[in-house]
């Protein structure tokens, strides 16, 4: 959201997305970017540019408040030790009194979205057990939480998606829609779909599924291959959550349908009930099917454990030009981040760090806290460090992803999700 401010209120931290003049009449080359010095703010006072426009969302300054600050870069003590081979450490000023706090957008957002996920999961449990039932399901019910998730992405885009990696609520049968669902109006969202869309996308995703209830349970708990023959059964699934939509005459879009129906055909037609190929298959039911591939590979079942989202996204690549058009393939990697937020990491200096928030325009350079030294010696003090800024970030890179089994913590701890399970 683009706001207007008067410059002497700019603080580091915000995102200068229009300065309101003609390229030889402000002082910068760009008319857009990230305040990473108050420098940069004393130019455009000096230039007489009275006021310009933030876009709120790039910010990492929250003008509205939090309680939650970031940790801030500065105030950490020097070079972080055994780092020899390390760039120069970031250094930023010591924070004033006087000056607002530095707040992650995500982290704001997560104790809403935490509340609008425990809802939803409630929802999708009802769902479940109502179709295990033959009872009526509520649609209403259904939508109204929905449009909480869709809220919750459009005030920020990942804050939901980083729920889901960081905490583990309930098992798969229940989780799976809705984890899903998040997955794709995050995408949806990304992709520029209109508030409506991103609605209907998010009821056919919860409903994609259902048609898993009419499948016996021996064949959907299977732990080792199916046969043939209970392919074929469980290929049916599909179908049969459209037919239990039609069955009970859901008042729901064609589109939730569609997305029902059609979320595992695949652009070479190899997919299934009725094996669309290219166009043929509703975008919806492609969003669908590219996040429900992720989420059953991420996702620990009881007979394996899930890959890291960057080895998921590896596998997803493969498919791209067979089973996925490479435009939806490559929007859906942009969305979901190459290192998700909660990705243990290793960077260049050999110090450990956790991925706070994704920047979607640099995703191998995400903002992370360094949480230990090379020598996996956990830090009293975290700090911020932000891998796309060409300032603080210059030299920094991420060298490879550590499983959590390895890593000997919970990168959940470096988040607020104390104030997310109110
Ligand atoms: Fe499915
Ligand atoms: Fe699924």
């Amino acid at each position: 959201m683009l706001k207007k401010m008067p410059t002497r209120d700019l603080k580091v931290g915000m995102y200068v997305a229009d300065v309101g003049r003609a390229w030889f009449n402000h002082p910068w080359t760009k008319k857009s970017r990230l305040l990473t010095e108050d420098s940069e703010i004393r130019e455009l006072v000096e230039f007489g540019i009275d006021e310009v426009y933030i876009d709120t969302e790039k910010s990492r300054f929250n003008p509205a408040g939090s309680r939650r600050p970031f940790q801030p870069v500065a105030g950490t003590s020097g070079p972080l030790r055994g780092a020899s081979a390390a760039p120069a450490a970031p250094a930023a000023p010591a924070p004033r009194q006087s000056e607002p706090e530095m707040v992650s957008q995500l982290e704001a957002e997560l104790p809403k979205a935490a509340k609008a996920y425990g809802k939803a999961l409630d929802t999708s449990k009802a769902l479940i057990a109502a179709c295990y039932m033959n009872k009526r399901i509520e649609v209403s019910e259904v939508q109204e939480n929905v449009d909480e998730l869709v809220e919750s992405v459009t005030r920020n885009q990942d804050a939901l998606s980083a729920l889901i990696k960081l905490r583990r609520f309930d098992d798969y049968t229940y989780t799976h829609c809705l984890n899903v669902s998040v997955l794709s109006i995050s995408t949806g969202k990304a992709l520029g779909l209109s508030q409506e869309d991103l609605r209907i996308l998010g009821m056919g995703t919860m409903f994609h599924d259902l048609g898993k209830t009419r499948i016996p349970a021996y064949i959907l708990n299977k732990p080792g291959k199916l046969t043939d023959d209970e392919f074929v059964i469980m290929r049916n699934h599909a179908a049969l959550s459209e037919e239990i939509i039609r069955e009970q005459k859901l008042d729901v879009d064609d589109q939730v349908i569609q997305v029902a129906r059609f979320h595992h055909e695949r652009m070479d037609g190899s997919g299934y009930p009725d094996h669309l190929k290219g166009e043929q298959i509703p975008r919806l039911a492609t969003i669908c099917g590219l996040s429900d591939v992720y989420d059953a590979l991420t996702s620990d079942r009881v007979y394996h454990k899930g890959m890291l989202p960057h080895d998921a996204l590896k596998f997803i690549y493969g498919l791209r030009g067979t089973h996925f058009e490479p435009y939806w393939v490559d929007r859906f990697v942009q969305s979901v981040g190459i290192y998700p937020p909660g990705s243990i990491v290793e960077l260049n200096s050999g110090h450990i760090a956790v991925v706070i928030e994704i920047i979607h325009s640099s995703l191998l350079n995400p903002i992370v806290k360094i949480v230990a030294d090379p020598k996996g010696r956990l830090l009293g003090k975290p700090r911020l460090l932000d891998l796309s800024s060409q300032t603080e970030g210059a030299g920094w890179s991420i060298q490879k992803v550590i499983p959590p089994s390895e890593a000997g913590f919970d990168p959940s701890r470096y988040f607020n999700l104390k104030e997310a399970s109110k």
